[in-house]
């Protein structure tokens, strides 16, 4: 979002406050808790975390060694006991705890006591198949119920969880494979997408090849299609599940100990194993699904993220279940059979709470009103925004067409490595301003601030720090404690998180995200290397060298440019223009795969051979070239300018 951009609304005065009837029913309603929680921060941590469930009680609340932080010194919990045993001692017992529609249509309802049962019993599947506390479990399912009872039955007995998205690809699935080295992977026959079977397993069979890890794969029957099946590795669910017993007792664990990994994108093609904890974790998680979704005993919660990126984690699951909420969990996508089906899905199980990303927003504004008007969203009380900047535009769309204009929107910054939302509203509390993450959950502390680490005055922009440690904080990188240090706690000395996002202050202090500031790309929400595209192109057999860069995209936000330098043989064309596209989506994910491809004869780089990466973003964004000097070649950049249209 442009400067401009926020000035013309600041301007307008389009400001949101809390409405009246909502502000009544909220758990915040009083803005003087952000005093009261800076205060007393570790007392404001602790009172969330004595709402869960401890084997037992923590000496101290938190021990920050910056940049090295452990929360909840010697306690002793279970993410899966606060999720399902905590529940269905109380009224809860017969609640649901999970809505799940399939792509197809087919629904289940699995209320807590039917999702304890299931978690038990495989836990007991996984205890029989020899896995322990601390073994590493890869998980490669598409968004069926079977993905959360995995997940909880792995913490139930402490064997951290590792889960690939369903959309990557059979080399991504290995790397983050070998590096957990996993001892199960967890999978199915297919995924339904769009009417059609995405082939998870022969992607699953064709990473294993070279995951000596792996001892038993478990695979769920979905789409029934025929399968290899390796005898003696590859087990089925349902079989394994037949005779497994629904009492399994929750393994008491550190909350130190580690609950996941989640792998994500950095600024090299090897991605970070972003290591979760599990006390602050769930305390983290806990309180902003709480206090951000304003969640109530009779709220239905729709996120509708896939469970393979971290939003789904804390948000689909553990958030929502520690606090004994019904989560609904949809396989599909939002336009198949056709463009109402998200909405199809809010009147049918009446969500009251709905959480998406501003690409799909961007999305429904294009298919237009008529799909959210074939539905009845009058039980719609709050709508929740995540993973890149939401555009005014955009904002004001979801707030009128989908919020009819009483629902506020909570707006929420964070990351895989923050594990839980660290910038937003307060629905109850916070005047909205579209477009704004706003300030930090009450207790926390976040800046802006420039190259040397000053803060900027009101109105200023820069790079976006956290300034205090907070519970659901990644502990470290997975096996690679140096990056974890390099990346995130070096720039502005070792108590300070940098995220990698550019930010501006205004003159409330309110803050707004302004995008990456490093060589990372947020595709349609997602993070992607460039790095990591620029490797799967030169992988492929024509291509001599590659620069990628983002360039924004009206749905996606950003989408990925690509430009290529041929070997001399090769010549371009359109064929070669589109096997491109999809080697690199074959390599990484579809998800990864380039909106536009440039052939080029050279690219615009130093005399010490450094390309230029931020004139190619120039180009691709078709503004001004910035300083062309330092190059070896300048007249490559005009060249390059007139192949982009
Ligand atoms: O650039 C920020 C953007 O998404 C990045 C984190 O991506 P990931 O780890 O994949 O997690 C996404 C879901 C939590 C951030 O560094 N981002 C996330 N939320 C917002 C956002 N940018 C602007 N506004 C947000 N609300």
């Amino acid at each position: 979002m442009s400067d401009e951009t926020i000035e013309v609304l600041l301007e307008e005065g389009k400001v949101f406050p809390p409405p009246e009837d909502f502000k009544k029913q909220a758990w915040v309603k009083d803005d003087t808790i952000y005093e009261k929680a800076e205060k007393d921060f570790e007392g404001f941590w602790a009172t969330f975390a004595e709402e869960l469930h401890w084997f037992k009680k923590w000496d101290r609340v938190l021990e920050w060694d910056p940049p090295w932080a452990k929360w909840f010194i010697n306690g002793k919990i279970n993410v899966s006991y606060n999720c399902l045993d905590r529940h269905i001692q109380t009224f809860r017992k017969n609640k649901a705890a999970i809505i799940w529609e399939g792509e197809p249509g087919d629904i289940k309802i699995y209320t807590y006591w039917d999702l304890y049962r299931e978690v038990c019993k495989f836990a007991n599947v996984l205890k029989g198949l020899g896995v322990k506390k601390g073994d590493r479990v890869a998980i490669y399912m598409p968004m069926v119920p079977e993905l959360p009872i995995a997940m909880l039955a792995c913490t139930r007995i402490g064997a951290p969880h590792s889960i690939v998205f369903g959309g990557f690809s059979p080399a991504s699935l290995r790397d983050r494979i070998i590096d957990a080295e996993a001892k199960i992977l967890i999978t199915t026959d297919g995924g339904w997408r769009r009417g059609k079977v995405v082939a998870l397993k022969e992607n699953a069979d064709e990473a294993l090849r070279e995951t000596p890890s792996i001892e038993h794969v478990i695979v769920v029957k979905r789409t029934e299609n025929d399968i290899p099946f390796k005898k003696g590795r590859d087990l089925w669910w349902h079989e394994l599940m037949k005779d497994a017993s629904s009492v399994c007792e929750a393994e008491p664990m550190d909350a130190e100990d580690i609950l996941y990994i989640l792998y994500t994108s950095g600024t090299t093609a090897k991605p970070k194993g972003v290591v979760h904890t599990t006390g602050g974790y769930l305390t983290g998680v806990y309180a902003t699904t709480k206090w951000v979704f304003d969640l109530k005993e009779e709220d239905t919660f729709w996120c509708t993220a896939d469970i393979g990126w971290v939003t789904g984690h804390s948000y689909i699951v553990y958030g929502p279940l520690a606090l004994g909420t019904t989560s609904v969990m949809f396989e599909g996508a939002p336009d198949y059979p056709d463009k109402d089906r998200f909405w199809g899905i809010v009147e049918k199980y009446g969500v009251t709470v709905f959480y998406t990303a501003p690409t799909a927003i961007r999305a429904f504004m294009q298919w237009g009103k008529k799909y959210p008007e074939m539905h009845d969203l009058s039980t719609l009380r709050l709508l929740g925004s995540v993973g890149e900047p939401i555009n005014p535009a955009a904002w004001m769309w979801y707030y009128e067409t989908i919020g009819k204009s009483t629902c506020p929107i909570v707006d929420t910054w964070w990351q895989t490595e923050t594990g839980m939302i660290l910038i937003t509203p307060l629905p109850g509390v916070t005047t909205l301003k579209p477009g704004s993450a706003t300030k930090p959950f009450p207790s926390l502390k976040a800046d802006v601030v420039d190259e040397k680490g000053t803060p900027v005055p009101p109105g200023g922009g820069g790079y976006l720090v956290m300034k205090t440690p907070w519970p659901a904080m990644l502990r470290t990188l997975y096996k690679d404690p140096d990056r974890y240090v390099k990346t995130y706690w070096d720039r502005y000395g070792k108590e300070i998180y940098f995220p990698g996002d550019g930010a501006k202050k205004d003159m409330d202090g309110y803050i707004w995200i302004l995008g990456r500031v490093d060589d990372v790309m947020n595709v349609s929400g997602h993070r992607i290397s460039t790095m990591e595209v620029e490797s799967a192109l030169v992988d492929h057999p024509a291509v001599a060298e590659a620069a990628v860069v983002a360039r924004p995209h009206d749905v996606k936000g950003q989408g990925i440019m690509a430009f290529v330098i041929l070997k001399g043989e090769q010549s371009a064309s359109s064929e070669l223009e589109a096997d491109l596209k999809k080697h690199v989506g074959t390599v990484i994910g579809p998800i990864a795969r380039p909106d536009w491809i440039v052939f080029t004869e050279d690219l615009p780089k130093t005399r010490s051979g450094k390309i230029m990466r931020r004139l190619l973003k120039d180009i691709a964004e078709g503004k001004e070239l910035g300083d062309t000097t330092t190059l070896r070649d300048s007249s490559i950049v005009e060249k390059i300018k007139d192949s982009v249209k």
